[in-house]
C-alpha cells in the first residue's frame, strides 16, 4: 500500500491534474446517464459523450463502473475524549480510512466540555484536523451546557466561523446532557440563526434509574447497557425532541436512529411537523445487530456498544434500510467513534464504565450496498441520495458536494458493484483491531476514489495525502431548510426534473394543512422514492416481496446488463492486493 504522508511528498505535474472518466454509468441522486467525467484542477469540467480532452490527460476506464459522488459522511468522531478514552482514529486515520471505503467528505463533531468556551473548543478542532485531514471536513459543535455566553457564541460560530448545525444531549446525564428548558433555547436560537438543531435521543433520566436497578441487581456485563435504554427509550425521546422543535419552530436532524420505535415516532412526527425533520441512520444498524451483546466474550460484547445501542430484535436493519429507501429516514452516517481494546476494558466490571462508539466510516457504503442494494431493496439513485447528496443539501454544501455535475468538485467515486471483498479488521485502515462488520461479504466496493481531482484510491491501491483536505464553511439559511427552494445546480439554474416548482419543499406557515405539512418533509430530499431504477430498470422490490439477499440474484449483474457470463472481481484486502477477473 502506497502512502503518500505529507503533501511534499507529491509532485503533480500539470497533465495529472487532468482526469477523464470514461464509460462509466453516472449515478446522481435523481438519475442514472451513461457519460464520460472530465476534470480538471480538481473541479468537474465537463460531463458528457464525446467530449474534448487536452492531450496528455490521464484516462481510468470505468466500462462497467458506476461514477458517484464521494460518500458524505455527516457523523464522525475522530480524536474525541470521552468516558476517560480518546478515540483511537485521529484526522489522519480516520479520513484515510474514509477514503478507502469512497467516502470524500466528513462532517466530525466539536464537543466542549460544560462550562467550556465553545470557540475555544472549536479551535480545538480544527488544530487536530487541519493538518491531517486526507478529504475535506465540516463541523458540527455540541451545545453541551447553556449560558448567555453559549448563544453568543453559538451566533459567532455561524457569522464567523462556518459552523450551521449544533448538536445537543437528551442523554449522557452528567457530562453533556441539557434539561428540556434549555433544549427549547437552543432550538430557538438555531432558528433565530437559521442553523440547523442535531438532537442525541434519549432519556437520560430513565437511562440513569435503569441502570442503578441493573447494577443493584448484580448486571454489570455489556448486556446492561441495551437493556438500560430500550427502544421505547430512544422513541420517547425522538417525540420529545420533535415536539420542542416544533413548538420553536426549528426544524430538526435526529443522529444515530437505532431502532423500530424510533422511526415510527419519527414518521409521525414528519406528518405534522411545521419544518423540515432529518433522520439519520448509521451503517451500524444496518450492518450488525444488538444480539452481539449477550456474547460471552467481554471484548466482542463491549466492541459493539454504543449509544443509543444497537437492538437485539432481529428485524431492526431491515426495517432500517426500508425506512431509508421510502424516504422514513433521510441519510446515513457512521458515528464512527472507535476505542481500542483495553478502553473498553475500563467497563470490564461496569458496562457503564465502556466507552461508547463503534467503527464505520471505512465500511458504511460498501455495508449499505450490500445490504439495500444487492439485496433489491433500494437503487442506486437512492443510495447516493442517502450517502451523499441529502447531506451536501442539509448541510448547505450542495452542489459543491453530492453531486457530479459540471462545476462541482471533483469528489468522485468509481464504484465496482462486481468488486468481491470480506470485511475484516485484518485489512480495514482504522486504529483499532476489531471491525463490528468483521466476516461480513460485500460485493460492490470502490476502484478509484478521487478526492478533489487527486486519485486517492487508485485501481485498490490507496494513496491519501495527509492535509491534502480542507475545512468547509457550512453556511447558514440551507435553502432546503430555511427557503423552501432547491439549491441551484452549479450552472445556476435547476438541473432536475425533481427541482421544478411543484417538487419544491415549500415553505410553510401555520396554516398549512397535514398533508402540505408532510410533504415538507418527504419531498426535502427532492426525489420521489420510485424517480429511479437500476441501469437495466429493474423495478424495486416492494414491501412484503422476497427478500433476495439470501439468493442468487446480483445486482452487479443487473448493473451490468451486458453479458450474463459470472464475471467476479474479488479484492481482498480492500486498499491491497488486487487480483484480476475469474
Ligand atoms: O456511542 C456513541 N454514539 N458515541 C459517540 C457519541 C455520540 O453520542 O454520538
Ligand atoms: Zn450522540
Ligand atoms: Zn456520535
Amino acid at each position: 500500500m502506497a502512502v503518500v504522508n505529507s503533501l511534499s511528498g507529491i509532485n503533480i505535474k500539470s497533465s495529472q491534474n487532468r482526469l477523464l472518466i470514461k464509460n462509466g454509468q453516472v449515478v446522481n441522486f435523481d438519475g442514472i446517464e451513461e457519460a464520460d467525467v472530465y476534470i480538471e484542477d480538481g473541479i468537474i469540467k465537463q460531463v458528457g459523450r464525446n467530449l474534448i480532452i487536452p492531450g496528455g490527460t490521464r484516462t481510468i476506464d470505468a466500462t462497467r463502473k458506476l461514477v458517484m459522488p464521494g460518500g458524505i459522511d455527516p457523523h464522525t468522531h475522530f480524536e474525541l475524549e470521552m468516558m476517560g478514552a480518546k478515540t483511537a482514529d485521529d484526522f489522519y486515520k480516520g479520513t484515510r480510512a474514509a477514503v478507502a471505503g469512497g467516502t470524500t467528505t466528513v462532517i466530525d463533531f466539536v464537543l466542549p466540555n460544560k462550562g467550556q468556551s465553545l470557540i475555544e473548543a472549536y479551535n480545538n478542532w480544527r488544530e487536530k484536523a487541519d493538518n491531517k485531514v486526507c478529504c475535506d471536513y465540516g463541523l458540527h459543535v455540541g451545545v453541551t451546557w447553556w449560558s448567555p455566553s453559549v448563544k453568543k457564541e453559538m451566533q459567532q460560530l455561524v457569522a464567523e466561523h462556518g459552523v450551521n448545525s449544533f448538536k445537543v444531549f437528551m442523554a449522557y446525564k452528567d457530562t453533556w446532557m441539557l434539561d428540556d428548558y434549555e433544549l427549547c433555547q437552543v432550538f430557538e436560537t438555531c432558528a433565530e440563526l437559521k442553523a440547523l438543531p442535531q438532537v442525541h435521543a434519549e432519556n437520560g433520566h430513565i437511562i440513569a434509574r435503569n441502570t442503578e436497578k441493573l447494577l443493584a441487581a448484580g448486571v454489570t456485563t455489556p448486556e446492561g447497557h441495551e437493556l438500560s435504554r430500550d427502544e421505547e427509550v430512544e422513541a420517547e425521546a425522538v417525540n420529545r425532541a420533535c415536539v420542542i422543535a416544533n413548538q420553536m419552530n426549528a426544524p430538526l436532524y435526529i443522529v444515530h436512529m437505532m431502532s423500530k420505535s424510533a422511526v415510527d415516532a419519527l414518521r409521525n412526527a414528519r406528518l405534522r411537523q411545521r419544518r423540515a425533520i432529518i433522520g439519520e441512520t448509521l451503517a451500524a444498524t444496518v450492518g450488525t445487530d444488538g444480539m452481539h451483546y449477550t456474547n460471552a466474550c467481554f471484548r466482542h460484547a463491549a466492541a459493539h456498544v454504543l449509544s443509543p445501542p444497537l437492538r437485539p430484535d432481529p428485524d431492526t436493519p431491515e426495517a432500517i434500510i426500508k425506512a431509508l429507501a421510502e424516504d422514513d429516514l433521510q441519510l446515513i452516517g457512521s458515528d464512527n467513534c472507535t476505542f481500542t481494546e483495553k478502553d473498553k476494558e475500563k467497563g470490564k466490571d461496569d458496562f457503564t464504565k465502556i466507552p461508547n462508539g463503534v467503527n464505520g466510516v471505512e465500511d458504511r457504503m460498501a455495508i449499505l450496498w450490500q445490504k439495500a442494494v444487492n439485496t433489491g431493496m433500494m437503487d442506486p439513485c437512492r443510495f447516493v441520495a442517502v450517502t451523499s447528496a441529502t447531506a451536501a443539501r442539509v448541510f448547505n454544501l450542495w452542489p459543491a458536494k453530492g453531486c457530479v455535475a459540471v462545476g462541482s468538485d471533483a469528489d468522485v467515486v468509481v464504484w465496482d458493484p462486481q468488486l468481491e471483498r470480506t470485511i475484516s479488521a485484518a485489512a480495514h485502515h482504522h486504529a483499532t483491531d476489531f471491525n463490528i462488520f468483521e466476516g461480513t461479504r460485500v460485493v460492490g466496493s470502490p476502484q478509484y476514489v478521487i478526492v478533489n481531482g487527486r486519485v486517492c484510491l487508485d485501481d485498490g491501491e490507496l494513496r491519501v495525502a495527509e492535509g491534502l483536505g480542507k475545512f468547509l464553511p457550512t453556511p447558514a439559511n440551507c435553502p432546503y431548510l430555511y427557503d423552501g427552494k432547491p439549491p441551484l445546480s452549479p450552472q445556476g439554474s435547476p438541473r432536475y426534473a425533481s427541482e421544478s416548482p411543484q417538487n419544491s419543499p415549500a415553505r410553510v406557515t401555520n396554516g398549512n394543512t397535514p398533508t402540505e405539512l408532510h410533504l415538507v418533509n418527504k419531498q426535502l430530499d427532492g426525489l420521489s422514492v420510485s424517480g429511479c431504477s437500476t441501469p437495466t430498470g429493474r423495478k424495486m422490490r416492494e414491501p412484503g416481496q422476497r427478500n433476495l439477499q439470501n439468493s442468487t440474484f446480483s445486482i452487479s449483474k443487473e448493473v451490468e446488463g451486458l453479458d450474463t457470463k459470472t464475471s467476479v472481481r474479488v479484492r481482498n484486502p480492500p486498499g491491497g492486493k488486487s487480483s484480476g477477473l475469474w
